[in-house]
């Protein structure tokens, strides 16, 4: 009988309760897909791919697209389904047996759980104040171990804030043989980026995705920022034309509508605003956000009470108050401005 590695044996993989309710808050989902425009040039394109062939494998047309857009050279460029996929492919090729992956909790739970399945030792640092790095903690677990892979996530998932550039600074020019990763798939409703972190000698990869601000979860599409000497790394442990015709068409075609993307980014975080000074109001503890979502503190009630109040009244968030740190907090994504109203008068009913 076939038996599972007895490491992953132990593990849970990933879990997001999916309930059929109406108003979904839960995965930090774009409330709008991509404008008719976008829909209406990619049928046009689909119907010219050779379908009988295998994709461009070096993704040239969109990598050079992606390049102009962060004004970096193509080869600075690696395309994948999903950012996720980006970060596993960074631990396939810079973590793995003997290395290890710095992860700060709480944090975005992918990177621990990839790290395990590719065998990486997963080493967790407390965050610190208001769920920011503590550098010092930092820098001593950088300093004490073998090398891998570190994750910033800036805006952190789940609790929404940046890291000060200075703490991310820190961390990379005291990286050794460690590779930085910044996490950045929530970046646009943050408004500045830390790409500039990155140059030819510095161990610096940028993840992004087309899941949150693009509003394309459905596509999964991410990329990779990086200087030549980790492009190839990742290049080396991607399966041969991983990336599909038509994902590589829906990409590029999305970079035309930069300024529709831009727009509905800046209505999130007006909705987001909105929401904070609604909750202020109800007595809701709720911390600052620089992403699409929003981290509430239940207090003296019980969060998993108010999380099913929620879902009963057709509202799905989710419930962080298990993972580390977060006791009493549920997770809730900025939506449309109508499903943002559905939320707040379902909470005002749940803590009545
Ligand atoms: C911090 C962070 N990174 C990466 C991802 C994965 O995004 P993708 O849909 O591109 O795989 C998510 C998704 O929720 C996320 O929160």
């Amino acid at each position: 009988m076939a038996r599972i590695r007895d490491d992953l044996r132990a593990l849970s993989g990933y879990h997001s309760p999916q309930v059929d309710v109406t108003v979904r808050l839960n995965t930090n989902e774009a409330p709008f897909s991509p404008p008719p425009a976008f829909a209406h040039a990619l049928a046009d394109r689909l119907g010219s791919i050779d379908w009988n062939r295998y994709p461009d494998r070096a993704a040239t047309d969109l990598r050079a697209r992606l390049a102009a857009l962060h004004s970096v050279p193509e080869n600075w460029i690696m395309v994948a389904n999903g950012s996720n996929e980006v970060l596993q492919s960074i631990l396939l090729a810079f973590g793995g047996p003997g290395r290890r992956a710095v992860v700060f909790e709480p944090g975005y739970q992918m990177h621990a759980q990839i790290a395990r399945n590719t065998g990486t030792t997963v080493e967790v640092v407390e965050r610190g104040e208001g769920f920011l790095i503590d550098v010092d903690r930092a820098l001593e677990a950088l300093n004490d171990g073998p090398p891998g892979v570190v994750f910033v996530t800036s805006p952190n998932n789940p609790t929404g804030r940046s890291e000060p550039r200075e703490t991310v600074r820190t961390l990379v020019d005291s990286a050794g043989d460690h590779l930085i990763v910044i996490d950045e798939a929530y970046v646009q409703f943050a408004g500045s980026d830390l790409l500039d972190l990155i140059d030819e000698e510095a161990p610096v990869v940028v993840t992004r995705t087309f899941s949150k601000t693009w509003g394309m979860a459905g596509l999964r599409l991410g990329y990779a920022v990086a200087p030549p000497s980790v492009v190839t790394g990742l290049e080396l442990v991607t399966l041969p034309y991983h990336v599909d015709a038509a994902k590589l068409i829906a990409g590029e075609l999305a970079l035309d509508f930069i300024d529709e993307m831009n727009t509905r980014v800046a209505g999130t975080v007006g909705e987001r605003e909105r929401l904070r000074s609604r909750l202020a109001e109800l007595g809701v503890s709720v911390a600052p956000s620089d992403a699409n979502f929003v981290l509430i503190d239940t207090a003296d009630r019980s969060a998993e009470a108010v999380w099913q109040g929620l879902v009963d009244r057709g509202v799905l968030v989710r419930d962080c108050s298990g993972w580390p740190g977060l006791a009493g907090r549920l997770r809730v994504t900025v939506g449309s401005p109508s499903e943002n109203d559905a939320f707040l008068t379902a909470l005002e009913e749940v803590l009545r």
